[in-house]
């Protein structure tokens, strides 16, 4: 099973072959970047998540997903007033300028035994879609990188989707998630902490 909105994704796979180019920063970024820093690491705010590099078809998808409802922003309702003020010339625009965005890591602290027990959980359900940002495969890969992501924003998404407070816009990975215990969640979160990127 597929989510309808999962065709936007397919159908922007074929744009992702170009390399990225030197893309001029569209006015509306600098809305983006009080939050989200203009290279979209985040500038250290433990609530925003890492946006650079992430391929732009990710990019538009997460958006709309904040525009229709299957993501919410609990915690920071700016963020989904700002996206819903969007053109689709917009949306596709700022996905561009972000997506080519180098994306390091975000320096978070782990916990080693957790982190281990994480990445066995990571191995088994999740590691088919979410490659780390610096995997030869990762423009290819069917969901974005996980690993170097804030870890409170990435404990509260993965809550978010154990609980059902936000929709999984791929079945598969719903399938993967349910078959998580709660214990298992900080896990797969101090896994994903302990990356670092080569910067
Ligand atoms: C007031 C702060 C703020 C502003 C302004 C803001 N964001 Fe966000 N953004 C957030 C927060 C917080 C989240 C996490 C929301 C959630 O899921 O509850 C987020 C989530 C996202 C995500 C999802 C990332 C992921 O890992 O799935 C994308 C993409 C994004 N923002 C892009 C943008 C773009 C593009 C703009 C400008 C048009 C923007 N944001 C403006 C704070 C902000
Ligand atoms: C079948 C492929 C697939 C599998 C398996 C999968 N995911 Fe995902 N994941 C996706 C896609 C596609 C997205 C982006 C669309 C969305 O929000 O649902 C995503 C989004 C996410 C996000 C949101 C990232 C962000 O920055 O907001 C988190 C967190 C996540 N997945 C965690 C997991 C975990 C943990 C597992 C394993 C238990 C997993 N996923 C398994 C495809 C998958």
């Amino acid at each position: 099973m597929c989510h309808p909105r999962i065709h936007l994704l397919l159908a922007c796979f074929a744009l992702l072959v170009s390399p990225a180019s030197v893309i001029a920063a569209p006015a509306i970024v600098d809305t983006c970047a009080e939050c989200h820093g203009a290279d979209g690491m985040g500038r250290g705010l433990a609530m925003v998540p890492v946006i650079a590099g992430i391929p732009a078809a990710h990019i538009e998808q997460a958006i709309y997903a904040y525009v229709d409802g299957a993501r919410r922003c609990a915690r920071e309702p700016r963020m989904c007033e700002t996206v819903a003020a969007l053109s689709e010339i917009e949306v596709a625009e700022v996905a561009e300028y972000f997506a080519a965005q180098v994306r390091g890591s975000s320096h978070e602290e782990f916990d080693k035994v957790l982190a281990a027990e994480g990445e066995v959980l990571h191995k088994q359900h999740c590691s088919n879609c979410h490659l780390p940002p610096d995997h030869e495969s990762v423009a290819d890969a069917i969901g974005y990188p996980l690993h170097g992501q804030r870890s409170e924003y990435l404990r509260y998404a993965i809550e978010a989707y154990f609980a059902g407070d936000r929709e999984a816009l791929l079945e598969a990975m719903a399938d993967q998630i349910r078959q998580l215990k709660a214990g298992d969640l900080g896990a797969l979160v101090n896994y994903y902490s302990s990356y670092r990127s080569a910067d």
